[in-house]
């Protein structure tokens, strides 16, 4: 018996680095894992090796329209997400002035838009399930500025004030009782 059996937890970049080691520990510990990467072929095969419940969903999370039908079809397969893990990211870097375009844009999508869009799609799952978890992966880099990061410091900083205005949000929703 682990500690999560019968929970469905999704993973955001699970198929490599930090991701893949969450969804290795989850596994473990009872966990049915979904986890996700861009490319069906790089996120089946990391479930496989995973082994136990893992399932590799395709999921590009700067896409709305991809987030909600990964959530669509986690609640079909498993009636829907207990845990969230908000791990996809990613860095660029590069001084302001020399920095495209193209790649601030994708690090905003990614590290940030992405997030909003999965917790804006798991949250009502979880309310219909009771609660939920939901971690977002930010980094020392969303508390102190750096030299040619400010694209990635922009990203994990507005992760960091969003994740504190969603706990705002969600803090008492498994114990109204404790509302002020
Ligand atoms: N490594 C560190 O030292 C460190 C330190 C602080 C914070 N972090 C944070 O920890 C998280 C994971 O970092 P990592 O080092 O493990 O990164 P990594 O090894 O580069 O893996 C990044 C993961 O994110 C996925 N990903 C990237 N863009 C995506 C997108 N648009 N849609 C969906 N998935 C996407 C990748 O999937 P694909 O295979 O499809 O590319 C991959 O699974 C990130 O949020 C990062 O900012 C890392």
């Amino acid at each position: 018996m682990g500690a999560l059996d019968g929970k469905v937890a999704v993973i955001t970049g699970g198929n490599r680095g930090i991701g893949r080691g969450i969804a290795e520990a989850l596994t473990q510990d009872g966990a049915r894992v979904v986890l996700t990467a861009r490319s069906a072929a790089a996120a089946e095969q990391a479930a496989k090796e995973i082994g136990g419940d893992t399932v590799g969903v395709a999921c590009d999370v700067r896409s709305f329209e991809l987030v909600q039908r990964l959530f669509g079809e986690v609640e079909r397969r498993t009636g829907g997400v207990d845990i969230l893990v908000n791990n996809a990211g990613i860095g660029i870097f590069g001084s302001v002035v020399d920095l495209d375009p193209e790649d601030w844009r994708a690090t905003i999508e990614t590290n940030l838009n992405g997030v909003f869009y999965c917790c804006h799609e798991a949250i009502p799952q979880m309310k219909r399930r009771g609660g939920g978890y939901i971690f977002n992966i930010s980094s020392l880099a969303g508390k102190n500025p750096m030299m040619n990061a400010a694209a990635y410091n922009a990203s994990k900083f507005g992760l960091n004030g969003f994740s504190e205005a969603l706990m705002m949000e969600v803090r008492y929703d498994e114990h109204p009782r404790l509302l002020p």
